[in-house]
């Protein structure tokens, strides 16, 4: 028997044994599998670097959308849409505050900086109470970044990060403020998984565009802004409300009380006071 002969190497017996025998079945899925997961592998080892990078630009593109940037940029007399990412992030400043002081926190690296990651760890975080945790997030972390919208002479706005509880997922997004009196300049949520034309509708631009100009806080400083089924005909809904989503009663309730705990003290209220007077009008 050929297959036997002791002149052929383990490679050569393994090739020569019939298609339909089961070692040679075996031994061919084996090899199929390796030769795959080295593809898959090196694959993801060498996309790391772009995927990094597109998610960086995708987080960047999402502030700019609540930035506002465009007036800014026509008053210096450039176009906005000619300029680059870069150009365009050159107008924020990126800045970690410490949310229990209110004050920034200059030794840590903003690049370095991971908000997830920081409200997970127990060293960087407290447990929220029940009463606390409006937005049911569990943790409120001890720093967050903000993002602050300046040219040389002027703060324009601030924007700051925001995420809580909606009906099936937890929903991330920025909240731009006029750094002057607070009032909103836009919203916009770049992760989430409530339902298409319910929850989902956070996403829709005209939806959105309702809460600028809409005031976080009412003269005494308490958070006021809010979702409701009756958003005109009061002063304090014409000041303060957006109307709710239709048919998604619990995502708007979460909306509420994620813009709530972020605007109130354990979110950015003591950074909001002692950085932009926090005042309502
Ligand atoms: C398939 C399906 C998806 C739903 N998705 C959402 C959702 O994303 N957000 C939400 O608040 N309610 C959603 N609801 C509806 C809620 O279950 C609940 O009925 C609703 O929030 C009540 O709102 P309403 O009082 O405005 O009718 C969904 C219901 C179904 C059957």
């Amino acid at each position: 028997m050929q297959s036997n002969s002791p002149s052929l190497n383990p490679l050569q017996r393994f090739l020569q044994q019939p298609n339909d025998s089961t070692s040679k079945t075996i031994g061919v899925a084996l090899v199929l599998c390796l030769v795959c997961s080295v593809f898959v592998s090196a694959a993801a080892v060498l996309l790391k670097p772009l995927q990094t990078q597109n998610k960086l630009r995708d987080f960047k593109e999402n502030i700019l959308a609540v930035a506002g940037l465009e007036p800014i940029v026509a008053s210096m007399g450039k176009d906005y849409a000619q300029l680059s990412l870069l150009d365009k992030f050159a107008f924020i400043e990126t800045r970690i505050v410490d949310l229990r002081t209110g004050e920034y926190a200059p030794h840590i690296d903003p690049t370095q900086f991971d908000l997830q990651q920081t409200a997970r760890d127990p060293q960087t975080s407290d447990v929220l109470s029940k009463a606390e945790d409006i937005a049911g997030i569990q943790r409120q972390p001890h720093y967050a970044p903000v993002y602050v919208v300046k040219t040389a002479d002027q703060v324009h706005k601030v924007i700051i990060p925001i995420y809580g509880k909606g009906l099936w997922s937890t929903l991330y997004g920025f909240l731009s403020l006029r750094a002057s009196d607070l009032r909103v300049e836009g919203i916009s949520f770049y992760a989430h998984k409530e339902t298409p034309g319910l929850g989902g509708e956070v996403d829709n631009p005209n939806w959105r565009a309702q809460f600028v100009g809409k005031s976080a806080y009412d003269a005494d400083g308490v958070v006021r802004l809010a979702l409701a089924k009756q958003s005109t005909g009061s002063e304090l809904a014409d000041l303060h409300y957006v109307d709710a989503l239709s048919g998604a009663t619990l995502t708007s309730r979460g909306v509420t009380q994620l813009l709530q705990f972020w605007l109130g003290e354990q979110g950015f209220a003591p950074f909001l006071r002692s950085q932009f007077g926090q005042s309502g009008t």
